[in-house]
């Protein structure tokens, strides 16, 4: 497992320091894109991959579900209007969860999932895209997603992961400095998530490696924020700007971009359930 120190309130400030810059180039998903045919264009991508996770959930009307590290909700708003879920998010970061809020579409709650007091067996599913590498024990978090599911839940996690052999080079260039850089605790790679899943007593059910329809993404961002740069004086100030502990996430987008394509990283989708 790649491994930095990263705090949950240093979490928290990325996401609210980066908070305009995630919204102009990501929008409400602060998540990949799927591109199952190739030809989606990047909005039809992001949600691609959230109606990716309802159906490895297996969401169906009513279900309660839960969020882990919602973002700006917009996941959660789409498992409420299109199959009827009663769902609620939480997030860490202030400023994501007064943004989700005030859009409303489903419930969302400021706070650290592992300090959550939501009660034991209370969701029929939970669902956590790309928020586990942000927790400081991923183990616990795992448990945790366990102990609120009802017996016969569903769980899937979408996580960036370290591939199976990386070498010290892409170690020390691509996954430690992406890691710090993008205030991940750490990445774990398969072995480590499929222990962490049996040892909060769920049965896994699929392993998904999505990469190659997920890494089209990155191009995407570098664009993006290529183009905002010319034309967004704020976004021009806060990247030039030597105060901003942040801003260094810019430069991240490469490196992962290379990660991905050079095998070092990977993107998998992992759904268990409670027995
Ligand atoms: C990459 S974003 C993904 C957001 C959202 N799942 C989406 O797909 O749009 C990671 C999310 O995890 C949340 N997060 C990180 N650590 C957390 C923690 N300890 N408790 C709750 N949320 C956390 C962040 O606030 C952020 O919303």
């Amino acid at each position: 497992m790649i491994h930095t120190d990263t705090t949950g309130d240093e979490v928290a400030a990325h996401y609210d320091e980066l908070d305009p810059y995630y919204r102009s180039l990501w929008g409400e998903h602060v998540h990949h894109g799927l591109w199952e045919t190739g030809r989606e264009s990047p909005l039809a991508a992001v949600d691609a991959l959230s109606r990716y996770v309802a159906k490895r959930a297996g969401i169906k009307k009513g279900d309660r579900v839960c969020d882990v590290g919602c973002g700006y909700g917009a996941t959660a708003r789409l498992l409420a209007s299109e199959y009827g879920a009663q769902v609620t998010g939480i997030t860490i970061s202030p400023k994501q969860q007064a943004a989700a809020a005030a859009a409303g579409g489903a419930d969302f709650v400021l706070g650290d999932w592992l300090k959550n007091d939501f009660p034991d067996e209370s969701f029929d599913a939970v669902i956590a895209i790309e928020s586990t590498e942000h927790l400081p024990d991923v183990a616990q978090g795992i448990r945790e997603m366990a102990r609120v599911l009802a017996p016969g839940g569903q769980l899937v996690i979408c996580a960036w992961m370290a591939g199976p052999s990386p070498s010290e080079w892409q170690k020390k260039h691509l996954l430690e400095p992406i890691c710090r850089e993008g205030r991940l605790v750490g990445m774990g790679n398969e072995e480590d998530y499929l222990r962490w899943i049996a040892g909060a007593g769920l049965s896994l059910q699929s392993t998904d490696d999505l990469s190659r329809q997920v890494r089209r993404t990155w191009p995407i961002c570098i664009q993006r924020t290529i183009g905002a740069f010319f034309r967004d004086p704020a976004l021009r100030r806060f990247l030039l700007d030597d105060h901003q502990r942040n801003r260094i996430f810019a430069l991240t987008l490469l490196r992962i971009w290379f990660a991905y394509l050079t095998g070092a990283m990977r993107y998998t989708v992992f759904t268990a359930s409670k027995p």
